[in-house]
């Protein structure tokens, strides 16, 4: 009997493969497209338009690794797409997930309580079939559930693959998406945490209150929401009181709502990454260089030579399983909303808690030369 509860307890009625695309909302694709292949080093995949039969929008889909950006613009106002852009600015739309089966993962949220945004549809073309079905969480931002077991095309029915005359500059490195971060409203953080868990099965794994995340001026607090088998994490972040504005309310303001705050992006050789990225013109935010000058003490012997990390600005921390190393970059629009994380994981599991204090001291920096402090 007890064994048959605890295999009640353990199946998992939303298995999840990992993060299929990122979709992000832009005012201008083609000139997106041209900033991730360029600066980020993706390469063209696929490409849906006018030509290939959308008369309302274009999207560009760009490719590194298991990581897979798709950039729409609508092409005529007055749409769902023209309206999110007017709103949010550049964002994110869609987290896209990785399923064996998109019809039982829509009627296994949808019956927990999720809101459907796309019921489950079945497109085809000589290549196969792919299945997606949808549902909305916080903000205007959703998840949707892709099926493409039975599908060979380059990206998905609807779309050609894409060759373009522009020789992409090489890969950086970047493997695939390590955690997205989402940003909600004061007292929002808790229901979203129940989201997670009662509609798709997530677990809270780690959380930070305003005494871990806090420098003099601002606070924010986090909840690190993981489905079962740990390919799909989502930290959920509130804004905490301090004594001047949580990077989280500027986010929200900027924003108009709640929304993805940041994609940590993977690699195995962060070095090698970052300095492909800089030299790219990525900017990154910047720690004083005193960080550095105990670092080692802090989080003990490293593989990596200290000199080029602080070089690059690149940041350390370790738990108990091991350490990491990462860098966040500025918001990559003119708003102060969406950035990335570079990751690299050496055995670590968590976040880097030991490097919020100075990373949030450089984030302040940035809110104080915008006056949103
Ligand atoms: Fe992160």
């Amino acid at each position: 009997m007890e064994t048959q509860l605890n295999q009640k307890e353990q199946f998992d009625f939303l298995p999840l493969m990992g993060t299929d695309y990122v979709e992000f909302y832009v005012g201008n694709a083609k000139q997106a497209a041209h900033f991730y292949r360029t600066a980020f080093g993706f390469q063209a995949l696929a490409y849906a338009g006018p030509e290939t039969g959308v008369k309302d929008k274009v999207s560009y889909v760009v490719r590194q690794n298991k990581l897979t950006l798709v950039l729409t613009t609508p092409l005529r106002e007055n749409n769902e797409i023209a309206n999110h852009i007017s709103k949010h600015g550049d964002g994110v739309k869609t987290l896209a997930l990785m399923v064996d089966d998109a019809t039982n993962a829509w009627e296994e949220t949808t019956k927990r309580g999720a809101r459907s945004c796309l019921k489950p549809i079945h497109l085809k073309d000589t290549d196969g079939e792919v299945v997606l079905s949808g549902i909305h969480t916080y903000g205007d931002t959703v998840h949707v559930f892709v099926e493409r077991k039975n599908y060979n095309g380059a990206f998905m029915p609807g779309f050609r693959k894409w060759k373009n005359e522009y020789f992409s500059p090489k890969e950086t490195g970047l493997l695939y998406v390590d955690h997205c971060v989402g940003n909600v409203g004061w007292n929002q953080m808790n229901p979203w945490v129940k989201f997670y868990e009662d509609v798709m099965g997530f677990k809270n794994i780690l959380s930070f209150d305003d005494n871990d995340i806090s420098t003099e001026y601002s606070a924010l607090m986090s909840k690190v929401m993981s489905n079962g088998n740990g390919f799909v994490k989502f930290p959920i972040n509130e804004p905490a009181l301090g004594k001047k504005k949580s990077q989280v309310e500027e986010y929200l303001e900027f924003y108009n709502g709640e929304g993805v705050q940041h994609v940590a992006m993977a690699t195995n050789d962060i070095v090698h990454t970052v300095k492909e990225l800089r030299s790219r013109g990525v900017e990154f935010l910047q720690v004083p260089s005193s960080y550095y000058d105990d670092l080692l003490e802090r989080v003990g012997k490293i593989d990596e030579d200290l000199a080029p990390l602080k070089e690059l600005g690149i940041l350390v921390d370790r738990d108990n399983e091991g350490y990491l190393l990462q860098l966040f970059t500025k918001p990559v629009e003119d708003r102060p909303t969406l950035f990335f994380e570079i990751i690299q994981r050496k055995g670590a599991k968590s976040f880097g808690k030991g490097n919020f204090k100075a990373l949030f001291e450089a984030i302040e920096r940035s809110q104080a030369e915008r006056g949103n402090l």
